[in-house]
């Protein structure tokens, strides 16, 4: 996994990028007064991004700012722009920069240097020649207390880490794989962290989980990451919930495969989303109590594989009539919230790919939320996900969905009608904890076909700075 260093300093290195405001040239004081009029024949030109002719070999961008009451837009503007600079740089030698922020305005450089950094990102694993003059430290000049670096430090390592997880294919990251990338997390971040094997899982009756791995040739794994740090500020834990498919072909209900099967190595992009989440709430010391439940497997047809018609036996007892094997993600979701409910948790919320409906209804820019937790949690992640740029919609979650879920011979089952496929999703969900419960289904952004700015093709690693604002918010 590549890291960028993120320092705070005043003395920077020689490439540089100062932030200025835009209406206000002059306060370069470092500039001449020719360099001064050139960046105001650039900035008539509508040119932002205004690159310094240097004598030496060095290089300086002066960057314009616009000021904007609107602090939201602007921290996302700031995230697009750091995106821009860092496309300029690739090619150039440049291993370490500085980035100066000139305005009056507080600590802007962080948005900008969040832009760039994940703007920076590449999966290069599988390349055999990887990037030549890669970017490996930025120096911040803006006034920035240890605090808001440790806590931008954290949540980028851990969105770049959730990128990895969900780039990497089912070769390499399966169920148990997935369960020691969490350990490993653990380890470093001082999470604890248990996995739960077949045969605890059998014994504790997980029908989903095991229904769904039935036709896998590879064990299934729960696994439990636990965060519980001295002067945590909260009495309950929030318990988080991620889908873990580390593939999924549909199982006999096959899948197609052009754009469809071909990409669900992201299915676990929910347990990325979770578990790097936890870890980056641990690597900042955040005073929070939460804990992470990942079941994962992946989903096979094979000679053994369950079948449309069969019916499990939840581990909450419930029955469910399968009549569409490719809706696998509920089923081993449904275990592991029924295995949130011994924590006693404020509230549970799961995070997982589940429908293709949630995508088609509002596309790449955001995930679908539902629940049945009271009103102020949903306000709360939404402002998080303003701040962030990771924002979801709220979506109905009227109990009168709940009758499309009725079997002719279990308790539920796991498909409901053509309409209202993101919702049915959840309200089957709901049948399965006790607790306080929200639901989001991020099917829409966790992977991207196309670049957007900072955010790459290929795993986005949406989730993570959401759900760590929500909980820094509630840590302070
Ligand atoms: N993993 C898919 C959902 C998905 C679709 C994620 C597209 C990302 C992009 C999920 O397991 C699935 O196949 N859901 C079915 C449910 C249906 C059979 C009720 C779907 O959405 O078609
Ligand atoms: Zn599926
Ligand atoms: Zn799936």
């Amino acid at each position: 996994m590549k890291n960028i260093l993120l320092v705070a300093a005043s003395d920077l290195s020689k490439d540089q990028v100062v932030l200025f405001p835009k209406e206000q040239p002059e306060v370069l004081s470092q500039l001449d007064e020719n360099q001064i009029n050139y960046i105001k024949n650039q900035l008539d030109k509508e040119q932002t991004i205004i690159g310094m002719p240097s004598c030496d070999s060095s290089f300086q961008w002066m960057v314009a700012v616009e000021k904007s009451d609107d602090c939201i837009k602007m921290a996302e503007a700031l995230r697009q722009l750091g995106a821009k600079v860092v496309a300029l740089i690739k090619g150039q030698r440049i291993a370490s920069i500085g980035v100066k922020n000139q305005t009056e305005m507080d600590r802007i450089a962080l948005p900008f240097v969040e832009g760039m950094v994940l703007a920076d990102y590449k999966f290069e694993k599988y390349f055999t020649k990887k990037e030549e003059y890669p970017l490996c430290s930025i120096e911040i000049d803006d006034r920035i207390s240890e605090e808001a670096l440790l806590e931008l430090t954290s949540v980028l390592k851990a969105t770049i880490k959730a990128r990895d997880l969900v780039n990497e294919p089912q070769s390499f990251l399966t169920a148990t794989q997935l369960s020691e990338e969490m350990i490993e997390m653990g380890e470093e971040a001082n999470i604890s962290v248990t996995v739960l094997g077949k045969k605890k899982i059998e014994e504790l009756g997980m029908g989903g989980l095991l229904g769904v791995n039935k036709g896998s040739v590879a064990p299934p794994t729960f696994t439990i990451m636990e965060y519980k740090p001295k002067g945590a500020v909260n009495s309950e834990p929030i318990v988080f919930v991620g889908k873990g498919v580390v593939y999924d072909t549909g199982g006999l209900s096959l899948k197609p495969t052009a754009a469809s099967m071909d990409y669900m190595k992201s299915d676990m992009g929910g347990a990325a989303a979770v578990s790097c989440a936890t870890y980056a709430i641990a690597l900042a010391k955040l005073p929070y109590h939460v804990i992470t439940l990942v079941p994962a497997t992946d989903n096979r047809p094979s000679g053994d594989a369950y079948a449309p018609g069969d019916v499990l036996k939840m581990y909450n007892g419930k029955t469910v009539e399968v009549l569409n094997t490719d809706a696998e993600g509920r089923l081993i979701l449904a275990d592991a919230l029924s295995y949130a409910d011994r924590y006693k948790p404020e509230v549970v919320m799961d995070v997982a790919t589940l429908t293709g409906a949630a995508a088609i209804a509002i596309g790449t820019e955001g995930a679908v939320i539902m629940g049945n937790a009271k009103e102020t949690y949903f306000e709360e992640i939404d402002k998080a996900g303003f701040e962030t740029h990771e924002r979801s919609v709220r979506f109905p979650f009227w109990d009168e969905y709940s009758k499309m879920l009725e079997s002719d011979i279990a308790d539920l089952k796991n498909l409901g009608g053509r309409e209202a496929g993101a919702i049915t999703a959840g309200k089957f969900l709901e049948n399965f904890t006790e607790s306080p419960y929200i639901h989001l289904d991020i099917a829409g952004p966790a992977f991207l076909h196309s670049e957007k700015g900072y955010i790459k093709k290929g795993g986005s690693g949406y989730g993570v700075r959401l759900l760590f604002e929500w909980i820094k918010t509630r840590a302070k």
